[in-house]
């Protein structure tokens, strides 16, 4: 009996002194396991006088139980030890302030031309596009210049072969769009053109947005009266002074370009900068697409949308705007 007590005292002391769950699993088998400390005592009570057999088996199953307990609680305690201990080293503050992200933002010439689609897009027009690889049908022939034409050499094109071409303006997309659909016609054709050049104020590739309107009794008025209010808006500026100074376009007769004044010059010797080219669509233009001109006029304009930023943010360089300079884009954020 002394020899069980002192059995389980050294059982519950070793159980409590271990501090790792596989060593508590060698206890449990050193104690209890088929050839444990214990089963061997319950196999041993044969050997014992008869009046002590029976109080031996109770004793050695009460340590049996008590031993059984202390493993499992112990058991308990180491592994809600190791997840305490988890926590702490993965403890995370969440009041901390966070690191901040930077936001991309527009680049002007993007926002510049959202701004103009917004605006003709009030007025009616809707949005259309072309190809950038263009034929010469597109680009040249159909809007009234032919082979050997001068304006043909005015345009610095970048040519892939006899036939095609990069298109040299968005004006391609007038004869896209009326060879598709039957007048009334009302779009805008926003894109990339391109001209081997390079300088300050032309790079190779730029944006233009072009207008075409065809209808029943479309005068110069219409015309003018859109653009004046389209570059007022564009400025903000009511009192923006604009003027329509004639010009030659093959494709539109009669032709302007329209000038505005820069905002510091004074009335005697102003000084107008050229932002756009336009005209009422010559009647040639219309039979290459097939357009009744006993019916129909029409007006046309092209926009150069880097002049028209470059004006509105006073930006002195074109190519900055395709440097792709940070320091530059993040002015625009
Ligand atoms: N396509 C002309 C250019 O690029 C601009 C223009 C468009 C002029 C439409 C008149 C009418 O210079």
């Amino acid at each position: 009996m002394t020899d069980l007590n002192s059995l389980e005292v050294q059982a519950l002391k070793e159980i409590q002194s271990t501090c790792e769950v596989d060593a508590l699993e060698s206890l449990r088998v050193q104690y209890l396991g088929k050839k444990g400390v214990l089963t061997e005592k319950l196999k041993e009570l044969g050997k014992l006088p008869k009046e002590q057999r029976r109080e031996a088996g109770q004793k050695i199953n009460l340590i049996k139980a008590s031993v059984q307990q202390a493993l499992e609680e112990k058991k308990i305690k180491l592994v809600e030890s190791a997840i305490a201990e988890k926590l702490k080293c993965e403890a995370l503050d969440i009041t901390l302030p966070g690191r901040g992200q930077s936001l991309g933002s527009l680049h002007p010439i993007t926002h510049t031309l959202a701004r103009i689609e917004e605006y003709f897009r009030r007025h009616g027009f809707v949005v259309e596009e072309g190809p950038e690889i263009e034929d010469e049908f597109h680009n040249f022939e159909a809007l009234n210049i032919p082979d050997h034409h001068p304006a043909r050499a005015m345009h610095d094109t970048f040519y892939f072969d006899d036939k095609l071409l990069l298109r040299t303006h968005t004006s391609s997309v007038q004869i896209h769009v009326m060879q598709e659909q039957k007048p009334p016609i009302r779009i805008i054709a926003p894109g990339r053109v391109y001209r081997c050049d390079s300088d300050p104020t032309h790079s190779p590739m730029f944006h233009q947005v072009e207008g075409l309107l065809v209808d029943e009794q479309v005068s110069f008025v219409d015309l003018k009266g859109i653009i004046i209010e389209f570059l007022q808006t564009f400025f903000e500026d009511e009192n923006l002074k604009i003027r329509f100074r004639p010009s030659y376009f093959p494709f539109t007769e009669p032709s302007a370009e329209i000038d505005i004044a820069m905002a510091n010059s004074n009335s005697k010797n102003t000084k107008w900068l050229e932002v756009m080219g336009c005209g009422m669509v010559h009647p040639a233009v219309f039979e290459k697409v097939g357009v009744d001109t006993n019916k129909y006029s029409g007006y046309a304009f092209g926009l150069g949308v880097e002049r028209l930023a470059m004006l509105r943010y006073q930006v002195n360089d074109l190519r900055l705007f395709f440097e792709n300079d940070l320091r530059f884009l993040q002015q625009f954020a």
